[in-house]
């Protein structure tokens, strides 16, 4: 059985590496893994492949950055030759971006069954880029691989009710696998001059934060006036608009804020497990928050991750500078880790065994 993966994004390259290892453990099955160049930085991109040991993308299809239009088209067309040219029995797409909708598109046009994994999120807002690419997906895809309870019934909800599977989330799958190796390889605590719980970790990313320049500057004003060290892997997205905007210097020059570069898995996760708190408006770093039982911050008014919040785990804090400077203050979670909500750390086993049962049944 062959399989084609689409990859492209960051997170992606995250999920993708769970599954291709397990792949790679079966011998009647094969995968061609197709990178788009959504995220092209070697911080953005190669370090993931080099740190979690994933075999090199066997086409890069180099379509860079753009407007949603030309980014999606140009992942259409050279996606195509592609998948005409391996002829897969199966596509295999990932979470919510312009590359997932583009592998879905490609493989439900040229009647190919696609595999979507973590279907079924919703944060029902459908201004975010994200939610129409997790709709389209699900509608057209015939395997749904979800991570919760939660998206089966958001499913359900739409009508789809066929091809479901809760898998459990395959993040997690990759936070117990890398865990150990990120405590031992991982020196970024000793580079940056950090102890554990004495720092609080950040990440900002999503257009709405990046790309209005009121919420931007609420959030950095926000680590700026707080009483605490923020360590703050910037996205090469949110650098670019810091200094569109004019307040690149003024986070520099913040006595308690680290801005670095983007940092690779092992240690990022590493600079989770040693964080005070979490600020983030990242779906995988609020779940990453709670596998490490970390209390986060979500910089939002919805999350796709809703049992977080009914939990405790999470809470969502939007833009404003008040709410933020309060919650770093006082948030804290209350109460015991219960067993994990998004699985048992066996996903990515789950999803082969699926896909090799759906050629078996066809
Ligand atoms: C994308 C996904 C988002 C996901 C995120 C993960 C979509 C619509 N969005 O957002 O769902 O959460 O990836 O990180 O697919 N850039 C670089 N170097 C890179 C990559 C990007 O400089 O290697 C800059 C470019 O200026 C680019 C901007 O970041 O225009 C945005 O990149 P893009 O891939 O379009 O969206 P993300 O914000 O990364
Ligand atoms: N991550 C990383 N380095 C960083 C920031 C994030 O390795 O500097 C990892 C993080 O551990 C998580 C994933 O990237 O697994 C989340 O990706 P991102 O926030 O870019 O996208 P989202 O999950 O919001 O789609």
């Amino acid at each position: 059985m062959k399989c084609l993966s689409v990859v492209g994004a960051r997170p992606q390259f995250i999920k993708s590496a769970v599954v291709s290892r397990e792949i790679r453990r079966i011998k009647d099955i094969t995968e061609t893994l197709i990178h788009t160049g959504q995220h092209y930085d070697v911080n953005m991109s190669r370090v993931f492949f080099d740190d979690m040991e994933i075999p090199r993308p066997d086409y890069n299809l180099n379509v860079g950055s753009g407007t949603h239009g030309i980014q999606t088209g140009l992942m259409l067309i050279r996606l195509e030759e592609c998948v005409l040219k391996e002829k897969p029995d199966i596509i295999l797409v990932y979470g919510d971006t312009n590359s997932t909708l583009a592998g879905a598109l490609v493989g439900a046009k040229l009647h190919i069954p696609v595999a979507h994994v973590e279907a079924g999120l919703r944060s029902f807002d459908m201004r975010m880029p994200e939610e129409i690419n997790r709709v389209l997906t699900d509608r057209i895809s015939s395997i749904l691989f979800c991570p919760s309870e939660v998206a089966v019934t958001n499913l359900k909800k739409e009508g789809i009710i066929k091809g479901i599977y809760n898998v459990g989330d395959v993040m997690y799958d990759a936070m117990l696998f890398y865990q150990e190796l990120a405590m031992k390889k991982s020196n970024i605590l000793k580079k940056f001059h950090l102890e554990d719980r004495e720092y609080i970790l950040a990440t900002v990313h999503r257009d709405f934060n990046t790309d209005n320049r009121d919420n931007l500057k609420n959030i950095i004003d926000a680590f700026i006036e707080c009483d605490e060290t923020i360590v703050f892997p910037a996205h090469p997205r949110t650098v670019k608009m810091l200094k569109g905007f004019g307040l690149y210097d003024r986070i520099l020059s913040a006595r308690n804020v680290k801005l670095i570069e983007p940092v690779g898995y092992l240690d990022f996760i590493r600079l989770e497990m040693g964080a005070k708190k979490i600020i983030t408006d990242s779906g995988g770093v609020q779940k990453e928050a709670y596998f490490h039982h970390i209390p986060c911050i979500t910089l939002r008014d919805r999350t796709e991750w809703v049992e977080l919040v009914e939990k405790g785990w999470n809470v969502l804090v939007g833009t404003d500078k008040e709410r933020i400077l309060i919650a770093i203050r006082d948030f804290s979670v209350n109460q015991q880790y219960e067993n994990n909500i998004y699985g048992d750390g066996k996903a990515g086993k789950k999803i082969v065994e699926v896909i090799r049962g759906q050629e078996w049944r066809a």
